[in-house]
């Protein structure tokens, strides 16, 4: 049983995590239709998938929730499909849209923000936010409780650290000392804002103003004005959303290529997730060269007489340069692994293969999902 299909069976929530590009997004996709597959009901909550990935999961007609990929899908790819599949693409904007709505204190200023200029251009785009809504919809899909198990894609930040940190950067800046400052003069009294005499808030507003024009301010100074009236439910829920990751319901998977800047960054990220608690489920390889078999060492004289012998015979000799140039790629694959190899225990490692086609439709998925849960255990 590889790692993957021991957690795929036991947890509630599995977070595919890695640097950008690795293969979560396929690897989080193939998990959760091979869940479903068996018995399962699924949800699988991806984050900008290829369009073809997205097509045959049915995702282009979605809302902001998980809904079913037809039966019929499966049955034309000839999948046997015993549970059921959701899919949902997440959406930052209208996820901060629904987060806006429920922490509000009133309905009036969940208006006033949803329809201040900055919040509406920044709400999907602000640095942190896709991480913070993606948590966020993961922990709304698990207390609603509908799902056997969800399966989370993570968003391509450049490092994939940033995503662990996301909820906390998100309330320590809405706890800085900088945006006091600024929303200082339009603290909110008796439902509305008004500009509080105060010097040297003053003095440095006038500052910012020269710098930005006195509309952006006043736009951003409204919204964050508005948003700390839910600062406290932001809080609360990244405490919530960061039990959820930490409990025994939930594991990630840690997903790389054998590439030495990807398989830098995965080391890091599993000592990381040691130190914050988080538990390490699988550690998957995408993308490796196999290794065919043992080295075919031939003296530099056979070769020579090959290259210059008959055309089979020049051939051969092609083949075994070929041969050769390949197991170079596959011992340059090992040497980069070998520094996860000291850290991550054996019965952990999975890996999938570079496969001949892209993993962009439902068989694709299929077979990575092979490799996942029935491929050959690490020797
Ligand atoms: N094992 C594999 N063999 C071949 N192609 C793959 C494999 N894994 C992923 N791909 C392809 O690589 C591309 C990037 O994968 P994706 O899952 O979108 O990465 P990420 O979500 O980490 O950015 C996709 O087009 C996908 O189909
Ligand atoms: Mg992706």
């Amino acid at each position: 049983m590889s790692a993957v299909s021991e957690i795929a069976a036991r947890k509630e929530v599995i977070v595919c995590a890695g640097a950008g590009g690795v293969g979560k997004t396929t690897v989080a996709a193939a998990v959760g239709l091979r869940a479903a597959a068996e018995g399962k009901k699924v949800a699988v909550l991806t984050i900008d998938p290829a369009r073809r990935l997205a097509t045959s999961l049915g995702l282009k007609e979605l809302g902001n929730d998980p809904s079913r990929v037809s039966p019929r899908r499966f049955s034309s790819a000839g999948i046997d499909m015993r549970g059921e599949l959701y899919a949902m693409m997440l959406d930052t904007k209208s996820t901060f849209d629904e987060v806006v709505m429920r922490y509000a204190p009133s309905d009036e200023q969940a208006e006033t923000i949803l329809a201040n200029r900055l919040y509406r251009n920044i709400a999907g785009t602000l640095s942190g936010t896709q991480e913070y809504m993606a948590m966020e919809k993961l922990y709304e899909l698990h207390a609603a409780g509908g799902y056997d198990l969800i399966v989370i894609d993570t968003p391509p930040t450049r490092n994939a650290l940033d995503f662990l940190d996301a909820p906390r950067r998100m309330t320590d800046f809405l706890d800085s000392r900088v945006l006091k400052w600024l929303i200082l003069p339009y603290t909110r009294a008796g439902g509305g804002i008004f500009r509080m005499a105060n010097a040297a808030a003053t003095t440095f507003l006038r500052v910012v103003k020269r710098i930005v024009g006195s509309e952006v301010l006043q736009d951003t100074a409204e919204f964050f004005a508005n948003l700390q009236g839910m600062y406290d439910g932001f809080k609360q829920r990244a405490r919530e959303v960061a039990q959820l990751l930490q409990s025994d319901a939930t594991s990630f998977i840690v997903v790389t290529s054998p590439a030495a800047d990807s398989v830098a960054e995965a080391t890091f990220f599993s000592s990381r997730l040691n130190e914050a608690g988080l538990p390490f489920g699988a550690l998957v390889v995408n993308r490796v060269h196999p290794r065919l078999g043992d080295p075919i060492a031939v003296r530099p004289r056979v070769l020579q007489r090959l290259e210059r012998g008959d055309g089979e015979e020049r051939l051969l000799a092609k083949l075994l340069d070929n041969y050769e140039a390949f197991m170079r790629v596959v011992s340059l694959e090992e040497k980069n692994l070998a520094a996860l190899a000291r850290r991550v225990p054996k019965h952990c490692w999975v890996r999938v293969p570079y496969l001949e086609r892209e993993a962009v439709d439902l068989p694709g998925l299929w077979a990575v999902s092979e490799q996942l849960f029935d491929g050959p255990a690490d020797a």
